[in-house]
This record gives C-alpha cells, structure tokens and sequence, in this order.
C-alpha cells in the first residue's frame, strides 16, 4: 500500500443520507472558520433549509459562544449515547439558536475531546445527514485524524487562509496533501480579510498557494466584530444587511444550495510581489512533511 493510499484508512460514508457535509477548516488558527460557518448555516437556515451546524474543534470549539447559546448537552453525550442513537435521539443533543439552526456543541473541557472517537463521530454525522438538509462542520486547525475523516466524507471542502504569509505557505502544504489523497476535487479555497492585505495580490496568492481563489470576504472588523461581540450572527442583523461580507455569504449559501451564478469574490489588489511567490515555493517544497503525515496515520 503506498503511503497516500494509508490516509483511505476510512470506509466512505456508505448510505448517504438527504443531506450534504460542508467542512470548513484551515492550516491556520484565527482564518474566519466559525465566522464563516456560524453565518453559511444560518444564512442556508434563512433560506429555508433544515441547518445542523456540528462544532469539530473537539478541544476548543467555541461555537455556543459565537451564537450566543447555552447547551444542555454536547456531541461527548451523544458519543456516550452512540447505541441508542437515531434520527429522533440525536435531538436530546443538540442546541437550538434563533434563527433555527441546530448546534451540536463541542464538550465543555479539552479532556473530553477523545471521548469522541472517529466510529462515534461518524454515526453521529451520519445521522446528522439523514435528518439536515446541510450539515456545516467548522473544524480545529489542520489535519488531525478526526478532521481528516470528516473532510473525506464532506461532500464540499472549504479551505479558508488569510493572505499573509504563513497562512499562505501552510495552505498550500494543506492542500497539497489533499491532492495526494484526491480529494482536491472537492476543495474550495476561500480567502479571508482581503481588504486589510495590501503585499499579496490575487495573482501571487494563487500562484503560491497553486489553486484558484474561489471566494474571498472582506476585513469587515465593524460587521465581523460586532456580531460576534452580541453572540448574533451578521446575516441576520438588519444593521448589516448591505454590508459586503454579509451579500458575500449570503451568496455562498446561494452557491451551496445549487446555484453557481452568484458573486463570490473581489479583485484583490495586485502588488507586483514576484519574489513572495519564489519564496512560498521554496518553503514549501519538502514533500517529505506530507509523507510523515501519512506515515502518522498508518
Ligand atoms: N472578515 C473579517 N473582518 C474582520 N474581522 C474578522 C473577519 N473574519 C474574522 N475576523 C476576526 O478574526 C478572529 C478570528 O475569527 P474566527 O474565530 O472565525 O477564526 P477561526 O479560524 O475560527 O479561529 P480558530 O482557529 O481559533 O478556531 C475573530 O475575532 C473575528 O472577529
Ligand atoms: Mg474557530
């Protein structure tokens, strides 16, 4: 067995349930993951689509803070509960928000974190999927193994960096892996913050990341911070409404849900940065860091 093959250690989803997985996740901490997934699961939610929105940062989620929830219990009771575990059983777990979407949360504490094992996580996504039209799943940063499982069984992987440029080295690290385990298909590369970046331009960043911006969101600390500040997502804060970044994921729950002539992204300002793009190269041409993942998953 070659060593990128080693990473299929997971059997795909067998009976895929009504609903489909998007996965948000980055090789980078502080990106806009659960900016981005609080406010796609409620913007789906607004257009009418049953939402369960699935905290995968099993050590450190914080998506009861983002919206302002307080949960009863989280996905270590449904893990615990895993036997008994159906369509009907699965609601006991999760959280309700105002907007309708549904929140399974992450525990309470880091230690409970392997408690969710990568059998449990499945059955629980897998239920999930049978009952939601769209499961988005906001992950820790980079390639742990339960982040990896969840990512070959999304139907949609959205990569999320920032233009600086250890964001954009480690991306592509990312993405590369995902190419060896031919799953690059699936990837969407998302860029947030454009407007606050003046170095890397939308050319650089593509050519040192090796793959098309499919859309980028705006620094918006206004929107963005005051949001999160109230526990209220901005999509669904009238204030906000005609705020770029609010239209810009208003429009990527309209792509998500079938329709692909929507604005997604802006141009970003090119700098004539030749020298960024050698530089990423360089750094990043040690195959050898993916192949010790793939040994680590043996
Ligand atoms: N487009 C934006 N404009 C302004 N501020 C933003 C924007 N996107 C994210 N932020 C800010 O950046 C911070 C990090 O965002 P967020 O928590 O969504 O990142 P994350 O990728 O989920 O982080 P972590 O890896 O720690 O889970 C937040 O405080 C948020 O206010
Ligand atoms: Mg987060």
């Amino acid at each position: 067995m070659s060593k990128t093959e080693s990473f299929k250690k997971y059997t795909p989803l067998e009976e895929k349930g009504k609903g489909e997985m998007v996965v948000i996740c980055s090789a980078k901490g502080g990106v806009g993951k659960t900016v981005v997934s609080t406010n796609l699961a409620v913007a789906l939610s607004k257009k009418k689509y049953k939402v369960a929105l699935l905290d995968g940062d099993f050590q450190f989620g914080d998506l009861n803070v983002a919206l302002n929830v307080i949960p009863n219990f989280t996905i270590k009771e449904a893990a615990e509960g895993l036997q008994f575990l159906d369509e009907s059983t699965i609601n006991t777990y999760l959280t309700s928000h105002l907007s309708g979407i549904k929140l399974l949360a992450a525990p309470e504490a880091p230690e409970y974190a392997d408690l969710i094992t990568p059998v449990a996580l499945k059955k629980i996504y897998s239920v999930l999927l049978e009952e939601y039209d769209f499961v988005i799943v906001d992950t820790g940063v980079g390639l742990e193994e339960k982040t990896l499982q969840i990512i070959e069984d999304a139907h949609h992987i959205w990569i999320m960096s920032n233009l600086d440029i250890t964001s954009i080295k480690n991306t592509r690290l990312m993405l590369d892996t995902l190419e060896k385990l031919q799953l690059g298909g699936k990837s969407k590369l998302i860029i947030n913050n454009t407007s606050e970046v003046v170095i890397v331009g939308e050319k650089e960043a593509e050519d040192s990341i090796g793959k098309s911006i499919f859309s980028s969101l705006p620094y918006d600390d206004k929107t963005v911070t005051q949001s999160i500040n109230y526990g209220t997502p901005f999509v669904l804060d009238s204030n906000y409404k005609k705020s770029i970044i609010t239209k810009r994921v208003m429009n990527l729950a309209t792509y998500i849900s079938g329709k692909s002539n929507v604005d997604l992204k802006e141009n970003i300002q090119s700098s004539k940065l030749s020298f960024f793009t050698d530089k990423i190269k360089k750094m990043t041409a040690r195959s050898d860091i993916n192949e010790s993942i793939t040994e680590n998953r043996k």
